[in-house]
């Protein structure tokens, strides 16, 4: 039988994982500028976890979690997100407690949703986020949007759209909700199944409905905008100012509303407009979460955070004709003809190796031709040649390709030589 990967999940292969190393390497930078710090969470959590700080009445809760048993009878779910475990994270750790406030981390890492697969939507994908616990400051919530926008740019990418709005606080949540609930009742039955049960569960979550997009009710419905009392009004329009004065452009749009219960204050999506980007234009989403810390039984916390997945960066930058990058070349390469070379080359493979620099040479018994192509196929820097000839005198050629310059180098000088030609101090020996 013919064993083939799972349904929305893919083998990155050598060719795609440089790329893949390349962004995470940037992102990483990224973060250690703005200081925020690396945390590493459990692939699998208690299903509570989520049920309680995503939202029992979200998708991914209702419909998309990978949960089962486990042989202690737990019900244990693949995370489909990282917030809510970057905050049980920082509540059992009582990182809270920790002198330098907000808490501001970044994780990378696999997440699970059963939802159907296409281009940019997954079952298993990777998402590189940030979540900064511990204040309320608008300011806040504009670095973690110049650090999404900058993570994208700093890659090239150029055609990308900021939208935020403002879900405002419980208050102006509650007088929003009534409003909707009003506007929709109405309508009810024309609505979707999904719909009928958000309209009491979460009606908001009506707005962001895929099947009643069309519905006219859509377009009149009451926006949160008009309800926020003056404290949340007055943190959006802070959040705003930020981001004028940092040039950062955006557009506010009272129809996002975002898929997961957490949400209040400020939510935002970064979308692609490149041509050819495909159906699904986020890139990636987050918001403010004011009330999560404390649901999940910490000390009230404000906190903030955005996440992306890697592979609709990539996506993006494909569909903008980015090429990263990415070096797969290697330093060197050992040509050698004869059993005592040979040996020779294997044990000078290894000290170059122990002295920091990069090679490789031919395991498959090549013609001298043949290896000299598989290092051309390499794009190897230097080749190192070394045969009968060279053995009886001690010494190693020394190609470089880029100069065709060749130089002979004794043995016992080869690995210095050699560090130096290639600049590199990292010496383990
Ligand atoms: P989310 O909007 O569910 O938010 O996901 C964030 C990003 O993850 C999306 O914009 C998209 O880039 C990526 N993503 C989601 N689902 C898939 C999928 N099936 N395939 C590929 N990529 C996907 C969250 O997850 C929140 N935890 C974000 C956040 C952090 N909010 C505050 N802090």
């Amino acid at each position: 039988m013919n064993i083939k990967l799972p349904r929305g999940t893919q083998d990155l292969l050598p060719g795609v994982t440089e790329n893949w190393q390349y962004v995470e390497g940037k992102l990483k930078d990224l973060s250690n500028r703005y200081n925020y710090k690396e945390i590493r969470t459990p692939i699998f959590e208690h299903t509570e976890l989520f049920q309680r700080g995503v939202g029992d009445t979200t998708d991914i809760v209702q419909k998309e979690m990978y949960t089962f048993q486990d042989r202690g009878d737990r019900s244990l779910t693949l995370r489909p997100e990282g917030t809510a475990s970057v905050v049980r994270a920082f509540v059992e750790h009582k990182l809270f407690g920790l002198p330098n406030q907000p808490t501001k981390l970044f994780y990378f890492g696999p997440m699970f949703r059963y939802e159907r697969p296409q281009q940019g939507r997954m079952r298993q994908f990777v998402q590189f986020g940030v979540e900064a616990l511990g204040s309320a400051d608008p300011a806040v919530d504009a670095e973690v949007i110049a650090l999404a926008m900058s993570g994208y740019q700093e890659l090239g990418l150029r055609s990308l759209k900021l939208v935020i709005n403002s879900l405002g606080d419980s208050e102006s949540r509650m007088e929003h909700r009534n409003a909707l609930i009003n506007h929709f009742t109405p309508v009810k039955e024309e609505l979707c199944g999904d719909c009928q049960s958000r309209l009491e569960k979460n009606p908001m979550r009506i707005l962001d409905c895929k099947k009643d997009r069309e519905h006219p009710a859509m377009s009149t419905a009451p926006s949160i905008l008009e309800y926020l009392n003056d404290e949340s009004r007055e943190y959006f329009q802070k959040v705003q100012k930020h981001l004028d004065n940092m040039g950062i452009s955006y557009v506010v749009d009272q129809n996002l509303v975002r898929g997961l219960d957490y949400y209040n204050h400020t939510a935002f999506e970064i979308m692609s407009d490149a041509e050819g980007f495909g159906a699904i234009t986020t890139l990636s989403g987050g918001g403010r979460y004011n009330g999560l810390v404390e649901s999940l039984g910490g000390p009230e916390t404000p906190g903030i955070g955005f996440a992306m997945s890697i592979e609709r960066l990539l996506m993006a930058l494909e569909a903008e004709k980015i090429t990263l990058p990415t070096d797969e070349s290697v330093d060197c390469y050992f040509v050698s003809l004869g059993d005592k070379a040979k040996d020779e080359a294997v044990r000078l493979t290894y000290e170059l190796r122990k002295a920091g620099i990069q090679v490789d040479k031919d395991y498959q018994d090549k013609k001298f031709k043949a290896q000299f192509k598989a290092a051309d196929r390499l794009n190897a820097k230097f080749v190192m040649v070394l045969g009968e000839d060279e053995l009886d005198k001690n010494i190693v050629s020394v190609k470089d390709m880029e100069t065709g310059e060749q130089t002979e180098v004794s043995i016992s000088d080869f690995i210095t030589y050699m560090k130096n030609k290639l600049r590199k101090g990292n010496d383990h020996v």
